[in-house]
């Protein structure tokens, strides 16, 4: 199927990282493991009290461990990704080396629905997300697309036909 042990998602907020890493696991039967949430587990605050108290440069130090550390796991994962995991040369790199990567692919109006409720996203407290989405993904989908193996599009689509893009591709190919 590919050389590399884990299956890497990557993509922007509200992207639905999250939502089919953990139905893909489930149906590759492996463990399914979030940046984020490792990075809360392992400080034992949430992501926006790093922000508050390190800024995002401290978060993103934070990120790049953690990032090293799971990926380094011979065991393999799916691995959900934050949206700017890839700004980073290093996590790109050892990204690339370790996974297959699959970058949703997603519109910022969607990405804007997606997020609508969420007070868990300090870059976009108090801006416009519209404004604040777009800029990011100025400046990051060409890094999502240098990396991705797979690209898959989650507009308007349910999680489990997404999951089912991803299944097909990485199917065994017959010769
Ligand atoms: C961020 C995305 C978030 C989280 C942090 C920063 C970003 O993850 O890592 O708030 O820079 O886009 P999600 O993509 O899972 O929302």
């Amino acid at each position: 199927m590919r050389g590399k042990p884990h299956i890497v998602l990557i993509g922007p907020m509200g992207s639905g990282k999250t939502a089919v890493g953990k139905q893909l696991a489930k149906q590759l039967r492996m463990r399914f493991v979030d940046s984020d949430v490792e990075i809360e587990r392992s400080t034992g605050v949430d992501i926006p009290f790093i922000f508050e108290r390190e800024g995002e440069a401290g978060f993103r130090e934070r990120e790049r461990e953690i990032i090293d550390r799971l990926s380094a796991a011979e065991s393999p994962i799916v691995l959900a990704t934050g949206g700017g995991a890839v700004l980073r040369e290093e996590n790109r790199r050892v990204l690339a080396e370790r996974g297959f990567v699959v970058y949703l692919e997603t519109s910022v109006a969607q990405q804007v629905e997606r997020v609508r409720h969420s007070q868990h996203r300090p870059l976009l407290r108090g801006v416009d997300p519209t404004e604040r989405l777009t800029q990011l993904m100025q400046v990051r989908a060409p890094l999502y697309a240098e990396i991705a193996d797979l690209a898959v599009r989650t507009d308007g689509r349910k999680v489990h036909h997404v999951v089912a893009d991803i299944l097909h591709a990485l199917r065994p190919r017959e010769t």
